[in-house]
């Protein structure tokens, strides 16, 4: 099974501006994160709006069997992309997507918003 990073393509800037250049924050967010993932263990997907719109950028980090982490209040940069993708493959190489603190990468500190338990049968 391979992680997924679900980044969100709608996040903006702020709450007044919400498209610089044509982009939203979001689209050059993942942009980033694919470009920092490109050949590495961990898949990107983009998806629309994670419901955290008023703390973009948003990125969930899931795969079956494994908690779900939703993450937010990213700077659409290639740092937070990079950090973000290095903990997420740190996530797909753990038996539970539990990473221990000590190894968290710097730029993912602060940045959690949320986690959701596996579904059991
Ligand atoms: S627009 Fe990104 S979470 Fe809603």
């Amino acid at each position: 099974m391979t992680a997924t990073i679900l980044v969100c393509d709608t996040c903006g800037f702020s709450d007044e501006e919400k498209i610089r250049n044509g982009r939203t924050a979001g689209e050059t967010f993942a942009e980033h994160v694919e470009r920092a993932a490109n050949g590495g263990g961990v898949r990107v997907k983009r998806h629309s709006c994670l419901m955290g719109c008023g703390h973009g950028c948003n990125a969930a980090i899931a795969e079956p069997g494994k908690i779900t982490y939703v993450l937010g209040r990213f700077d659409p940069e290639p740092e937070a992309a990079e950090a973000l993708v290095e903990y997420a493959t740190k996530y797909a190489g753990s038996e539970t997507g539990v990473v221990p603190y000590r190894e968290w990468p710097q730029g993912v500190k602060g940045h959690f918003v949320s986690r959701v338990p596996p579904l059991r049968d």
